[in-house]
């Protein structure tokens, strides 16, 4: 055979054998690189120069004397990785006669919960690290919390070290009982435990001769032979559409990924969101037409019409359609440093689809310790709650139960990007499914002509005592001797009615920012001139009060006087008494105020007196025909 033809077999024979993707998971120092790096080796899945450094380096540097030492590998495979540091999650691969597996290996203790989720999305299997001198730890109920939360059906609990308890039954028996019973309300297919020493490859490649009591296979062994495909099998169709390949008017492909069933020439589809029924006329893949597609591959699909569908949107089986709703109820796992505020605006990805999004409502932060629902305002980080989520647009999905690349999400905070939770959807909520848009004949612009105005939203921020409500007052007695319809929203004053539930924590001014929003657009929507006075510290809050707004609509007016010269002024004796420790969480003081980053006017007030500032406004919004 040619090199071509013998490269051709092998990897013919490759294909054909199953895949099991797994992660490892456990508290830190229970042996999680140790495992991989065992695994590699003993599967001979290192290069020569690998496992030549890892000789010479377990000499110089070692914790195991004359043996190899893995974590001394896994370090250096970590440090590869760190040069790229987008990657969070390295996926390691090896194989066996009879298996390929993927290994999710994430690195990062802080993080740890984030990359596990990462890592586990599509997993099929757990190994949930135990050290066997430790026993179980928060930890490791936390991770099997995640793992089944995120649809991991199979756990091996892998007692390790358990060299360092001289191959003790008495131990792993004691420590495999004690998980069972943790795991009980977690729904697992199979717990499997095995007593390991990654560091000296008992029961990982191959059974120990240490311990004739333990009966069971070896982890490679039980890793090659479990059942998982049933796992995943029958699931409907789903096509997540990522975009429209239109390169001259008589080809229209829709490219994306096949999230879940398969799909064959002349299949019927429907769109989605809209529920129009199509047909696949061709499927086209890397290497050209196919008859046939399946879960995880990429394709462009041609439909036999030109019904519309574009990114954003799936094409589902017939008979089989997901979930279309804005609001649902989903299993939340939080990661940022920063607590859950409820109100907040996010973005919300799913495998197809993104849309802003808020949480509404957390229903119960699920304990740790023993998985009983709490009640609970936040969530910190790495807490697991459930909760109620809403979306500005509907999303098509699945619950995640019954699928999980379609009824699962992330949620992104839109200033940072960074990702600060991921969600698995539980069910749609009926009361959205019972409320629709009531359409109005009278526009906003139609009550605005009325008044002979420009409809608008004059949002001024800044620290207490920085003359606001000072200047606002001004621009709102100009405006109104000029005969224009306004209204001023006081924070002050709406606290002392609407919001007068809400204090000062971050998440009650959270909740504050967004009712004064929501009456503001309301008032602009009467067609009227609104100005907004209130500190509004959080950048998020104010750039989803102007998203409420059409373009032009919401005119941010940052009202900058130095901290100092607040507290000298002091008006209400606030800042005293804050200074004092008689008023907590006081903003400048010991509750942060966010900079606008580009506001549309910068009053810059130090040496200036508020009508003259107040000018400056009205002349800002004549310039701008707003009055
Ligand atoms: S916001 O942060 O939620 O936008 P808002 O503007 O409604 O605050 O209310 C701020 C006003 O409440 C201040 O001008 C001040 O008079 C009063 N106040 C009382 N306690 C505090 C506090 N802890 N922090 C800031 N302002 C406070």
């Amino acid at each position: 055979m040619d090199m071509h033809a013998q490269l051709d077999t092998f990897f013919a024979a490759q294909e054909k054998k199953s895949l099991l993707r797994f992660l490892t998971c456990g508290s830190v120092d229970d042996g999680k690189s140790t495992l991989i790096g065992r695994l590699l080796y003993d599967t001979q899945m290192l290069f020569e120069d690998q496992v030549a450094a890892l000789e010479s380096d377990s000499r110089k540097h070692g914790a195991s004397g004359h043996d190899l030492d893995f974590t001394l590998l896994m370090d250096g495979l970590e440090a590869e990785r760190e040069q790229g540091i987008t990657i969070d999650v390295a996926y390691r691969f090896f194989t066996t006669t009879k298996r390929k597996f993927i290994v999710a290996d994430s690195p990062g203790h802080e993080q740890f919960t984030r990359n596990m989720v990462t890592g586990a999305s599509t997993a099929q299997l757990a190994i949930v690290l135990v050290d066997a001198r430790r026993g179980l730890l928060p930890q490791t109920h936390r991770h099997s919390l995640i793992a089944s939360l995120l649809g991991i059906r199979h756990v091996v609990l892998a007692v390790n070290k358990i060299d360092l308890v001289d191959y003790s039954e008495r131990i792993f028996s004691g420590i495999a009982a004690d998980y069972r019973s943790l795991a009980k309300e977690l729904g697992f297919a199979t717990i499997t435990p095995i007593p390991t020493s990654a560091r000296y490859g008992d029961n990982v490649a191959k059974r120990s001769r240490h311990m004739e009591w333990y009966s069971g296979p070896a982890l490679l062994q039980h890793l090659e032979t479990i059942d998982v495909v049933k796992d995943t099998e029958d699931q409907p169709f789903r096509f997540a559409i990522q975009y429209v390949n239109r390169p001259s008017a008589d080809f229209r492909g829709l490219a994306g990924t096949v999230s879940s069933g398969s799909i064959c020439e002349g299949s019927s589809v429907v769109v989605a969101k809209s529920g129009r029924p199509s047909r696949i006329k061709r499927i086209i893949g890397p290497r050209g037409e196919l008859v046939c597609a399946q879960e995880g591959q990429s394709v462009t699909l041609l439909l036999d019409d030109d019904v519309e569908a574009s990114r954003g949107n799936m094409l589902v089986a017939p008979g089989t359609p997901p979930h279309l709703a804005d609001q649902f109820a989903a299993n939340l796992v939080w990661f940022s440093e920063q607590p859950l505020l409820l109100g907040r605006s996010f973005l919300l990805r799913t495998e197809t689809d993104e849309s802003p999004a808020t949480i509404t409502d957390l229903k119960y932060r699920i304990n740790i310790n023993n998985f009983a629902q709490e009640a609970a305002k936040s969530l910190a980080i790495n807490e697991v709650g459930v909760v109620n989520v809403s979306t500005q647009t509907p999303i098509a999905f699945d619950t995640f139960q019954d699928n999980r690349a379609t009824g699962s999400f992330i949620l992104i905070n839109r200033i940072t990007n960074a990702t600060v939770a991921a969600g698995m959807i539980q069910h749609p909520l009926r009361r959205a499914e019972n409320i629709h848009w009531q359409e109005l004949h009278v526009t906003k612009a139609s009550r605005a002509r009325l008044k002979a105005q420009r409809a608008a939203v004059l949002w001024f921020t800044g620290l207490s005592g920085s003359g606001k409500s000072t200047i606002a007052n001004l621009v709102e007695k100009k405006l109104n001797a000029e005969g224009r319809h306004t209204y001023l929203l006081d924070g002050d004053n709406v606290r002392h009615g609407l919001n007068r539930d809400l204090g000062f924590t971050d998440q009650d001014r959270v909740e504050n920012i967004r009712r004064l929003a929501e009456v503001a657009k309301l008032m602009a929507d009467a067609g009227l001139l609104v100005l907004v006075s209130a500190i509004s510290p959080f950048e998020a809050e104010r750039r989803t009060a102007r998203e409420l707004l059409g373009d032009g609509e919401f005119v941010e007016i940052f009202v900058d006087t130095p901290f100092e010269e607040c507290v000298r002024r002091d008006p209400k004796g606030l800042y005293a008494k804050a200074f004092r420790g008689e008023i907590k969480n006081f903003t400048g003081v010991d509750s942060p105020y966010e900079v606008p980053g580009a506001p549309d006017i910068h009053l810059k007030s130090e040496g200036r007196g508020a009508s003259d500032l107040a000018i400056d406004v009205e002349d800002w919004l004549r310039e701008r025909c707003y009055c």
